[in-house]
């Protein structure tokens, strides 16, 4: 692959903000030929062989619920072979199973293709257990199980990550139509990996397009409406703390990412659609200085969050556009409810609210629920109850 080497680098404390980099070539070929593999300055070439030695350490968490089984072949299909995937779904199992049919079609793709794959249900009662004996009920509902949402998945397929050993985890929405997208975002998660070789490495993705159909034709949009709020807004707070205006973050609620496992069993996770915006404002809690250190939290040198753009379009099923003024307000409250948030920023936030919903004065934004840092859950604990989960051969764990 070739990418550009970014330009900027906003840095707060120990947390490094690199700009966004554009991919110039998806392939840029092997190790053989020498002579393409440039690095100069503006520009680093990685070798597809270097891709896959990182993607042999990465798992692919792939969240579903009720997605159709079309759409998730083709999420598996455009999975680089080296990758561990994990599914983690949450579809209904009845009336229809639709969890039983899920597994049956991955299994039958897996006799094809010979994939490292693991299927789980998120509301599997062995895997709760687990999460419960470790210390992190807090992850579970009222019945004992893991609640629902794709945050909540998210948490499980962290936790199997670090269960298989894998040294990265990368997430990808089991409902995209392109095949050669999904393949494009682990390529970039792999490089992100390679440009910066550290233990807290985090690589966030700025979909480069978003076909719509206005007046019969295709457009082209480059920001959906919920980022360009998402990423205004951590600009804003940046600034705050630094002194100089910037529009590095391009990535404020990024679905697309990858991150080290270390550094994923490190942070918090918010409930619902403020899980990404929640993973940046986090981080700058916990390691830009601002704040005094928390004494669950390690202390660490250097966060790095680097930013790709892709090249494919990103087009995703479509469930309608009326969550987007809950999406803006799920990530707006996470930093809104921040501790790092100034009184002159929290203003803004609220009558910019005002303004967008029409409401007659600015309110505060109700918090969000958020999970505490994983590392308040016994990683042995867990590791041991989850190998006994496994090795009991409840239906709904799989290992394909
Ligand atoms: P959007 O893309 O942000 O509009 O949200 P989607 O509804 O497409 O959800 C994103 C991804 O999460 C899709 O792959 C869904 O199938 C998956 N998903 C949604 N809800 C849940 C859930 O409760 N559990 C799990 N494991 N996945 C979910
Ligand atoms: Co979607």
């Amino acid at each position: 692959m070739k990418i550009e080497i970014p330009r900027d680098c906003d840095r707060l404390g120990g947390v490094q903000i690199y700009g966004l980099q554009k991919v110039y070539e998806l392939d840029s070929g092997g190790n053989f030929g020498k002579e393409n593999n440039t690095h100069n300055n503006v520009i680093r070439s990685i070798p597809s062989e270097a891709l896959y030695e990182r993607q042999k350490n990465m798992a692919i968490v792939v969240p579903v619920k009720n997605e159709r089984l079309k759409l998730i072949e083709g999420v598996l299909v455009g999975i680089p072979h080296p990758c561990q995937i994990i599914v983690v779904s949450n579809s209904p199992r009845g009336p229809v199973d639709r969890f039983q049919i899920e597994k049956e079609a991955i299994t039958n793709f897996c006799k094809f293709t010979n994939k490292r794959v693991t299927v789980v249900h998120q509301k599997d009662a062995a895997l709760a257990k687990a999460i419960e004996l470790a210390g992190y009920g807090e992850l579970l509902g009222d019945d004992g199980l893991v609640r629902s949402g794709k945050a909540e998945g998210m948490i499980m397929g962290t936790l199997l990550a670090r269960w298989l050993n894998n040294k990265y985890i990368g997430f990808v929405d089991s409902d995209n139509y392109f095949p050669g997208a999904v393949h494009e975002y682990v390529q970039e998660y792999a490089a992100g990996f390679e440009m910066f070789d550290t233990d807290s490495t985090f690589v966030r993705i700025s979909w480069n397009s978003k076909p719509k159909v206005m007046e019969n034709s295709l457009f082209f949009a480059k920001w959906g409406r919920s980022s360009v709020h998402s990423n205004k807004t951590l600009n804003l707070l940046l600034s705050y703390f630094s002194g100089y205006e910037t529009e590095v973050v391009k990535t404020g609620n990024a679905g697309e990412h990858a991150l080290t496992v270390d550094l994923a069993l490190n942070i918090e996770y918010a409930a619902g659609y403020a899980v990404e915006t929640h993973h940046f404002v986090n981080i700058i809690e916990s390691w830009g200085g601002v704040l005094p250190p928390k004494d669950n939290v390690d202390q660490r040198d250097k966060v790095t969050i680097c930013q790709i753009e892709s090249r494919n379009p990103h087009l995703h099923e479509s469930k309608g556009d009326e969550h987007v003024e809950d999406m803006i307000d799920a990530s707006l409250s996470v930093i809104y409810n921040s501790p790092l948030c100034p009184e002159l920023l929290k203003r803004e936030i609220a009558e910019d609210r005002a303004k967008r919903m029409n409401l007659a004065e600015a309110e505060p934004i109700a918090p969000v629920k958020i999970y505490s840092n994983l590392n308040n859950l016994n990683l042995d604990v867990f590791l041991e109850h989850c190998e006994a989960a496994f090795a009991s051969n409840t239906e709904s764990l799989s290992l394909v």
